[in-house]
């Protein structure tokens, strides 16, 4: 697997992802606290042609404006097909980076895509000293399973960002504080050539 920076040329790649899941778990906040519960609910995967709320277009136009205003976007890929992409913009809130995008194609999930661009976007904002990360997530098994691992807390009170909470009222807003920078094991991002969508 390889992490590549993108840029806004590549946002048609989201096209390339598989969405679609079967969520048998989800996640709500009663009295301050991080509950699941059993669903059993198919999220279909984005509208290739349409422009609704759960379509391919409506995802590029969302990304569109944080990648312009300097989000940062990478790409996993593997055998260089996309299996996954990021997007964190730095300056989100004094000292907070925003975790705005994840995905991880169907076909690729469990097998440390999401792990990888996590690594890689939170190299990216420590290197400009953000020292949390908030994320406003989903609030299925999956993507709040996923942030736990990564050692998200659940939001409370004023942490909660207002903006994304009138976005998204079921998301599980999280804030993940970063250990300080150290040398270890992260991925490396190929400074190659940009991968193109066309
Ligand atoms: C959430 C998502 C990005 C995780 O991607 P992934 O590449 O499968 O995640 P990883 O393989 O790196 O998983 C790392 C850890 O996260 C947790 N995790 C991942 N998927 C999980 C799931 N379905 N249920 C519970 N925990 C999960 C596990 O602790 C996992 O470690 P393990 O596999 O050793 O048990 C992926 O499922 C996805 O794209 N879902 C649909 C889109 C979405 O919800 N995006 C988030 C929007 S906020």
């Amino acid at each position: 697997m390889r992490i590549r920076q993108l840029s806004l040329a590549d946002l048609p790649l989201l096209g390339h992802i598989d969405r679609a899941e079967h969520q048998q778990i989800q996640y709500l906040v009663e009295n301050g606290q991080l509950i699941s519960r059993p669903i059993d609910f198919d999220v279909p995967g984005w509208d290739p042609v349409g422009t609704g709320a759960h379509s391919v277009a409506n995802m590029i136009e969302f990304a569109q404006p944080i990648v312009a205003r300097g989000g940062v976007l990478l790409g996993a890929f593997v055998a260089d097909a996309v299996a996954g992409v990021v997007i964190v913009e730095a300056a989100f809130e004094p000292d907070m980076a925003w975790l705005a995008l994840l995905h991880v194609d169907r076909a690729h999930r469990r097998h440390g895509v999401a792990s990888e661009l996590w690594d890689a976007a939170v190299d990216r904002v420590r290197a400009i000293e953000a020292s949390h990360l908030y994320v406003s997530a989903t609030p299925s098994g999956s993507a709040v399973g996923f942030y736990l691992s990564r050692g998200c807390r659940l939001a409370t009170g004023s942490e909660v960002n207002d903006g994304l909470y009138d976005l998204e009222p079921d998301d599980i807003h999280l804030i993940c504080e970063l250990q300080p920078n150290v040398e270890s094991s992260q991925p490396q991002l190929d400074s190659g050539p940009q991968h193109k969508a066309r």
